[in-house]
């Protein structure tokens, strides 16, 4: 991994991938039209997971961009730098999926500020082209380029960056969290606990999901109950497991803290 991209060869093993809803057949066909995909949902709700298994399916290269705040256009696209004395170009991701056909995969670009996302526009519409300014040349996508973006609508919208009519083009698949059966398989397998574990762990992550009115600012997400899980493993007491894998780290305000703790040790089995 290199400034936030990584690349995902298509030889790598399977992606785990616990299919929630018709996600997968809505992605396929996006796919076979090449249109742009917008991935929403709560932060560890499985996004990432998504797409590394899409498209290992679609046997295309996964190039992934990790958004921050600081990201500029170049970061996509590319720069001029500077080797042995002589100044070369150098792709960025964006553009090295456009020329080999790959998913580009913009995750959490809400961090990027606008004139970095304008650079995809002509990538995401019918024209399915890249300019690059500093080249002085136009890129058409070679087939099997996508373009997909993920954001959390729970933060300040990405959407705001992107123009109303680019947003349009988008096929928007809403990904939430697993159903409790789906999600104790999710959490046994990654975590590598029994079922039994992983299913308090999902009853305890649901009733905070749950809790009406809620303080936070996130639910407990998949991710946290699957880092719960791996503190299980290693042989931590499932109370101490929740404790630092989900209450401390949604919050650190003490009240609510106390609140989450009285609700898990509701929730736990009686020894
Ligand atoms: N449907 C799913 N199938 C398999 N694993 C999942 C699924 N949803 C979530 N996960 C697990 O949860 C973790 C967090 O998901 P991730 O894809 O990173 O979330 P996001 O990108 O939405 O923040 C993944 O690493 C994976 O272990
Ligand atoms: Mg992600």
């Amino acid at each position: 991994m290199t400034n936030g991209v990584t690349m995902i060869e298509s030889s790598a093993p399977v992606p785990f991938y616990r299919q929630v809803g018709d996600e997968a057949e809505v992605f396929r066909a996006a796919a076979r039209r090449g249109s742009p995909v917008l991935l929403k949902g709560p932060t560890g709700c499985g996004k990432t997971r998504f797409v590394e298994a899409m498209a290992h399916e679609l046997g295309r290269e996964l190039i992934t961009v990790a958004g921050h705040e600081d990201m500029t256009s170049a970061d996509l696209v590319g720069r001029f730098l500077l080797k042995g004395g002589e100044t070369v170009w150098v792709d960025g991701p964006l553009t090295r999926a456009v020329r080999t056909g790959g998913i580009c995969y913009l995750d959490e670009i809400v961090e990027a500020r606008q004139d970095t996302t304008v650079v995809i526009h002509p990538l995401a519409d019918h024209r399915r082209e890249l300019p690059i300014d500093r080249l002085g040349a136009t890129l058409k996508a070679a087939p099997g380029f996508q373009l997909v973006i993920s954001y959390n609508p729970g933060y300040q919208s990405v959407l705001k960056s992107i123009k109303e009519s680019t947003r349009q083009r988008f096929i928007a698949i809403e990904l939430g969290f697993p159903p409790p059966a789906v999600e104790t398989e999710i959490v046994a397998h990654e975590a590598g606990v029994d079922v039994d574990t992983a299913r308090t762990l999902v009853t305890i992550g649901d009733a905070i999901r749950n809790i009406d009115g809620s303080p936070l600012r996130e639910a407990s997400s998949t991710r946290m109950l699957i880092l719960a899980g791996g503190l299980v493993a290693e042989g931590l007491s499932l109370r101490r497991a929740v404790q630092s894998a989900i209450v401390e780290a949604l919050t650190d305000d003490h009240d609510i803290i106390r609140a989450l703790g009285e609700l898990v040790d509701a929730l736990l089995p009686r020894p």
